[in-house]
Protein backbone atom coordinates (compact mmCIF):
# COMPACT_ATOMS: atom_id res chain seq x y z
CA UNK A 1 0.00 0.00 0.00
CA UNK A 2 1.46 3.51 -1.29
CA UNK A 3 0.44 6.20 0.68
CA UNK A 4 1.62 9.41 -0.71
CA UNK A 5 2.94 11.55 2.47
CA UNK A 6 2.03 14.59 4.02
CA UNK A 7 4.26 17.64 5.46
CA UNK A 8 2.11 19.97 6.87
CA UNK A 9 4.18 23.58 8.33
CA UNK A 10 2.08 24.92 11.62
CA UNK A 11 3.31 28.28 11.83
CA UNK A 12 1.17 28.39 15.07
CA UNK A 13 1.30 32.35 15.90
CA UNK A 14 3.76 33.36 13.71
CA UNK A 15 4.11 35.33 11.02
CA UNK A 16 1.41 38.43 9.92
CA UNK A 17 -0.22 37.91 6.35
CA UNK A 18 2.73 39.98 4.91
CA UNK A 19 5.15 37.83 5.82
CA UNK A 20 2.99 34.75 5.07
CA UNK A 21 2.85 35.68 1.44
CA UNK A 22 6.83 35.83 0.98
CA UNK A 23 6.86 32.78 3.19
CA UNK A 24 5.10 30.60 1.04
CA UNK A 25 6.27 32.59 -2.41
CA UNK A 26 9.86 31.63 -1.58
CA UNK A 27 8.85 28.33 -0.54
CA UNK A 28 7.15 27.23 -3.44
CA UNK A 29 10.14 28.83 -5.68
CA UNK A 30 12.45 26.76 -3.65
CA UNK A 31 10.76 23.48 -4.87
CA UNK A 32 11.23 21.70 -7.67
CA UNK A 33 7.55 21.41 -9.66
CA UNK A 34 7.54 17.59 -9.81
CA UNK A 35 7.83 16.86 -6.36
CA UNK A 36 4.17 17.75 -5.87
CA UNK A 37 3.90 14.35 -7.31
CA UNK A 38 5.31 12.37 -5.01
CA UNK A 39 4.32 14.75 -1.66
CA UNK A 40 1.33 16.85 -0.97
CA UNK A 41 2.65 20.19 1.51
CA UNK A 42 -0.06 21.92 3.35
CA UNK A 43 0.27 25.25 5.28
CA UNK A 44 -1.33 26.06 8.30
CA UNK A 45 -1.09 29.69 8.91
CA UNK A 46 -2.90 32.16 11.65
CA UNK A 47 -6.58 32.50 10.77
CA UNK A 48 -5.89 36.58 9.77
CA UNK A 49 -3.29 34.51 7.28
CA UNK A 50 -5.63 32.27 5.23
CA UNK A 51 -7.12 34.36 3.05
CA UNK A 52 -3.92 35.86 1.77
CA UNK A 53 -2.16 32.65 1.56
CA UNK A 54 -5.41 31.16 -0.42
CA UNK A 55 -5.43 33.76 -2.55
CA UNK A 56 -1.95 33.93 -3.47
CA UNK A 57 -1.96 30.13 -3.93
CA UNK A 58 -5.27 30.51 -6.12
CA UNK A 59 -4.07 33.57 -8.40
CA UNK A 60 -0.59 32.09 -9.00
CA UNK A 61 -1.62 28.03 -9.12
CA UNK A 62 0.55 27.14 -6.74
CA UNK A 63 0.96 23.18 -5.89
CA UNK A 64 0.33 23.84 -2.11
CA UNK A 65 -2.47 23.15 -0.16
CA UNK A 66 -4.18 25.72 2.27
CA UNK A 67 -4.42 24.70 5.85
CA UNK A 68 -6.13 25.75 9.49
CA UNK A 69 -4.67 25.12 13.11
CA UNK A 70 -7.93 24.89 14.67
CA UNK A 71 -11.55 25.46 14.83
CA UNK A 72 -15.00 25.12 16.58
CA UNK A 73 -17.60 22.30 15.65
CA UNK A 74 -20.77 24.59 15.05
CA UNK A 75 -21.71 26.64 12.08
CA UNK A 76 -22.42 29.86 13.69
CA UNK A 77 -23.51 31.35 16.75
CA UNK A 78 -22.25 32.87 20.31
CA UNK A 79 -18.75 31.84 20.49
CA UNK A 80 -16.82 34.76 20.84
CA UNK A 81 -13.26 34.50 18.92
CA UNK A 82 -13.61 30.73 17.75
CA UNK A 83 -14.19 30.01 13.83
CA UNK A 84 -16.30 27.81 12.24
CA UNK A 85 -15.04 24.95 9.80
CA UNK A 86 -17.91 26.18 7.37
CA UNK A 87 -15.75 29.22 7.36
CA UNK A 88 -13.04 27.58 6.46
CA UNK A 89 -14.59 25.38 4.22
CA UNK A 90 -14.93 28.76 1.46
CA UNK A 91 -11.06 29.54 1.87
CA UNK A 92 -10.21 26.35 0.39
CA UNK A 93 -9.13 24.98 3.17
CA UNK A 94 -8.06 21.06 2.92
CA UNK A 95 -6.31 20.65 6.32
CA UNK A 96 -7.34 21.42 9.72
CA UNK A 97 -4.87 20.36 12.67
CA UNK A 98 -7.33 19.19 15.84
CA UNK A 99 -6.33 18.55 19.44
CA UNK A 100 -2.79 19.71 18.70
CA UNK A 101 -0.86 19.65 22.48
CA UNK A 102 -0.72 23.22 23.14
CA UNK A 103 -4.75 23.57 22.40
CA UNK A 104 -5.43 20.51 24.90
CA UNK A 105 -3.20 21.93 27.13
CA UNK A 106 -3.27 25.60 27.26
CA UNK A 107 -6.94 26.01 25.95
CA UNK A 108 -8.72 23.01 27.53
CA UNK A 109 -9.46 21.24 24.34
CA UNK A 110 -10.37 17.77 25.34
CA UNK A 111 -10.75 14.03 23.75
CA UNK A 112 -15.00 15.19 23.51
CA UNK A 113 -14.26 18.79 21.95
CA UNK A 114 -11.67 16.82 19.34
CA UNK A 115 -14.27 14.32 18.19
CA UNK A 116 -17.28 16.64 17.66
CA UNK A 117 -14.37 18.88 15.74
CA UNK A 118 -13.04 15.89 13.70
CA UNK A 119 -16.92 15.29 12.57
CA UNK A 120 -17.60 18.83 11.52
CA UNK A 121 -14.35 19.16 9.34
CA UNK A 122 -15.41 15.93 7.52
CA UNK A 123 -18.60 17.18 6.89
CA UNK A 124 -17.55 20.32 5.39
CA UNK A 125 -15.23 18.44 2.60
CA UNK A 126 -12.25 19.14 5.06
CA UNK A 127 -9.55 16.98 5.70
CA UNK A 128 -8.74 16.16 9.84
CA UNK A 129 -5.18 15.81 11.26
CA UNK A 130 -5.57 14.55 14.48
CA UNK A 131 -2.75 15.06 16.96
CA UNK A 132 -2.00 13.13 20.03
CA UNK A 133 1.13 12.35 22.00
CA UNK A 134 2.86 11.59 25.43
CA UNK A 135 3.99 13.89 28.16
CA UNK A 136 7.28 13.50 29.02
CA UNK A 137 6.21 12.02 32.56
CA UNK A 138 3.75 9.80 30.73
CA UNK A 139 6.50 8.24 28.89
CA UNK A 140 8.60 7.63 31.62
CA UNK A 141 5.64 5.70 33.44
CA UNK A 142 5.60 3.58 30.59
CA UNK A 143 1.75 5.07 29.24
CA UNK A 144 2.67 6.28 26.55
CA UNK A 145 0.37 3.84 24.14
CA UNK A 146 -2.43 4.21 26.51
CA UNK A 147 -2.60 7.64 26.54
CA UNK A 148 -1.95 7.65 22.73
CA UNK A 149 -4.33 5.15 21.95
CA UNK A 150 -6.71 6.58 23.80
CA UNK A 151 -6.64 9.58 22.19
CA UNK A 152 -7.11 8.19 18.76
CA UNK A 153 -10.16 5.72 19.92
CA UNK A 154 -11.88 9.02 21.37
CA UNK A 155 -11.58 11.53 18.24
CA UNK A 156 -12.17 8.56 15.80
CA UNK A 157 -15.55 7.23 17.46
CA UNK A 158 -18.43 7.53 15.34
CA UNK A 159 -16.58 8.09 12.25
CA UNK A 160 -16.80 5.06 9.14
CA UNK A 161 -14.18 3.35 7.71
CA UNK A 162 -14.74 5.85 4.82
CA UNK A 163 -14.55 8.60 7.19
CA UNK A 164 -11.12 7.29 9.20
CA UNK A 165 -9.34 6.14 5.90
CA UNK A 166 -9.01 9.39 4.61
CA UNK A 167 -8.19 11.60 7.39
CA UNK A 168 -4.33 11.99 8.69
CA UNK A 169 -3.10 11.53 12.37
CA UNK A 170 -0.11 13.70 14.08
CA UNK A 171 1.49 11.30 16.50
CA UNK A 172 3.29 14.18 17.91
CA UNK A 173 5.44 13.49 21.75
CA UNK A 174 4.94 16.44 23.77
CA UNK A 175 8.29 16.66 25.10
CA UNK A 176 9.81 17.31 21.47
CA UNK A 177 7.96 19.74 20.35
CA UNK A 178 9.75 22.65 20.07
CA UNK A 179 12.37 21.38 22.42
CA UNK A 180 15.57 20.00 19.77
CA UNK A 181 14.62 16.85 20.92
CA UNK A 182 13.30 14.29 18.66
CA UNK A 183 11.96 10.41 19.33
CA UNK A 184 14.41 8.53 17.75
CA UNK A 185 12.86 7.05 14.47
CA UNK A 186 12.69 2.97 16.36
CA UNK A 187 10.55 4.76 18.79
CA UNK A 188 8.54 7.50 16.76
CA UNK A 189 7.97 4.07 14.42
CA UNK A 190 6.71 1.90 17.07
CA UNK A 191 4.15 4.49 18.01
CA UNK A 192 3.28 5.60 15.26
CA UNK A 193 2.88 1.34 14.43
CA UNK A 194 0.74 0.85 17.51
CA UNK A 195 -1.59 3.73 16.02
CA UNK A 196 -2.23 1.91 12.92
CA UNK A 197 -2.58 -1.42 14.14
CA UNK A 198 -5.15 -0.05 16.84
CA UNK A 199 -7.25 1.28 13.94
CA UNK A 200 -6.76 -1.79 12.05
CA UNK A 201 -8.25 -3.60 14.93
CA UNK A 202 -11.40 -0.81 15.32
CA UNK A 203 -11.50 -0.96 11.63
CA UNK A 204 -10.66 -2.90 8.47
CA UNK A 205 -6.96 -3.60 6.88
CA UNK A 206 -8.16 -1.23 4.15
CA UNK A 207 -8.74 1.46 6.55
CA UNK A 208 -5.41 0.98 8.34
CA UNK A 209 -3.81 0.72 5.51
CA UNK A 210 -4.81 3.82 3.75
CA UNK A 211 -4.58 6.13 7.31
CA UNK A 212 -2.11 8.15 6.88
CA UNK A 213 -0.22 8.73 10.12
CA UNK A 214 2.33 11.78 10.63
CA UNK A 215 5.07 12.31 13.18
CA UNK A 216 5.82 15.74 14.94
CA UNK A 217 8.24 17.35 17.25
CA UNK A 218 11.69 19.22 16.28
CA UNK A 219 11.46 17.92 12.76
CA UNK A 220 14.12 19.35 10.70
CA UNK A 221 15.54 19.39 7.26
CA UNK A 222 18.77 17.30 8.95
CA UNK A 223 16.07 14.63 10.88
CA UNK A 224 13.33 14.43 7.99
CA UNK A 225 14.65 11.45 5.78
CA UNK A 226 15.24 9.14 8.74
CA UNK A 227 11.80 9.35 9.96
CA UNK A 228 10.73 9.15 6.65
CA UNK A 229 12.12 6.16 5.76
CA UNK A 230 10.01 4.38 8.71
CA UNK A 231 7.21 1.94 7.22
CA UNK A 232 4.70 3.59 9.30
CA UNK A 233 5.61 7.03 9.10
CA UNK A 234 4.03 9.19 6.29
CA UNK A 235 4.91 12.60 6.44
CA UNK A 236 5.14 15.41 9.47
CA UNK A 237 3.85 18.13 11.11
CA UNK A 238 6.40 20.59 11.25
CA UNK A 239 6.40 24.04 13.76
CA UNK A 240 9.61 26.12 13.88
CA UNK A 241 11.23 24.34 10.92
CA UNK A 242 8.34 25.66 8.56
CA UNK A 243 9.03 28.84 9.31
CA UNK A 244 12.22 29.80 7.41
CA UNK A 245 11.47 28.77 3.54
CA UNK A 246 15.06 27.44 2.91
CA UNK A 247 14.71 25.10 5.89
CA UNK A 248 11.11 23.93 4.89
CA UNK A 249 11.95 23.27 1.21
CA UNK A 250 14.92 21.26 2.21
CA UNK A 251 13.11 19.06 4.85
CA UNK A 252 10.30 18.52 2.06
CA UNK A 253 13.24 17.55 -0.21
CA UNK A 254 14.91 15.43 2.07
CA UNK A 255 11.35 13.82 2.87
CA UNK A 256 11.06 12.21 -0.53
CA UNK A 257 14.52 10.43 -0.66
P1 LIG B 1 8.11 21.79 16.34
O1 LIG B 1 6.51 21.81 16.50
O2 LIG B 1 8.41 21.22 14.98
O3 LIG B 1 8.54 23.20 16.50
O4 LIG B 1 8.63 20.88 17.43
C1 LIG B 1 5.71 20.76 16.01
C2 LIG B 1 4.26 21.03 16.30
O5 LIG B 1 3.93 21.51 17.39
O6 LIG B 1 3.38 20.76 15.46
Amino acid sequence: MTRKPLISGNWKMNLNHFEAIQTVQKLHYLLPKDIFEQIDVSIHPPFTDIRSVQTLIDSEDLDLRVGAQHCHWEDSGAFTGEVAPVFLEKLNVEYVVVGHSERREIFGETDEMVNKKVAAIQQHGMTPIVCCGETLAEREAGETETKVLGQIEAALAGRSNEQIAVLVVAYEPIWAIGTGQTATADDAQSVCHAIRERVRDLTDDATADALRVQYGGSVKAGNAAELMGQPDIDGALVGGASLDPDEFARLIQFSVG
